[in-house]
């Protein structure tokens, strides 16, 4: 099967086929709702289908701090990691809205540790993978660490 960009609101098939977009794109949705955004008003979710078919999901809580700002992916991440680790398979990131948003620069490498190039993301122009997404990525195996090694 080619890795070719689906367009956008396709059929809700991933490129391998195996991801229900619209289910994870609801639970984005509904963790948006949860979302703590009192200064830039602009409420975010995530949802991550894992490799073992949990999904995990997270909205972003801002500070006073403005910079102390989480992202929706990193509580994303926190709950994968909380709940057993595994491996990121497919990602949605929504606005306030439900739409699907793009992950900032800082929350694509934080789903490149955890998803890899094969990752999936849900774009406004479709699933794309992180590869795609990310090209040029910096990770594990740039410090030297193995792939096996790291359990990845
Ligand atoms: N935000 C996320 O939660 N994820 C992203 O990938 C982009 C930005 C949040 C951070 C901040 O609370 C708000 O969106 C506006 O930047």
């Amino acid at each position: 099967m080619s890795r070719t960009t689906l367009p956008p609101g396709g059929d809700g098939a991933s490129i391998s086929g195996a991801t229900d977009w619209p289910a994870l794109q609801a639970r984005a949705t509904e963790v948006m709702r949860r979302a703590y955004a009192p200064y830039s008003r602009y409420p975010v979710g995530a949802a991550g289908l894992v490799d073992d078919g949990r999904v995990v999901a997270g909205c972003n809580v801002e500070n006073a701090g403005y910079g102390v700002t989480l992202c929706a992916e990193c509580g994303m991440v926190s709950e994968l990691v909380a709940t057993g680790g595994g491996r990121l398979e497919a990602v949605v990131c929504v606005d306030g809205a439900g739409a699907v948003v793009m992950p900032c620069g800082r929350c694509r490498q934080l789903l490149w540790e955890h998803g890899g190039s094969r990752c999936e993301l849900l774009t406004p122009e479709g699933v794309m993978t992180m590869a795609q997404v990310l090209p040029q990525a910096f990770g594990a195996e740039d410090l030297g660490r193995r792939r096996d090694i790291l359990d990845l």
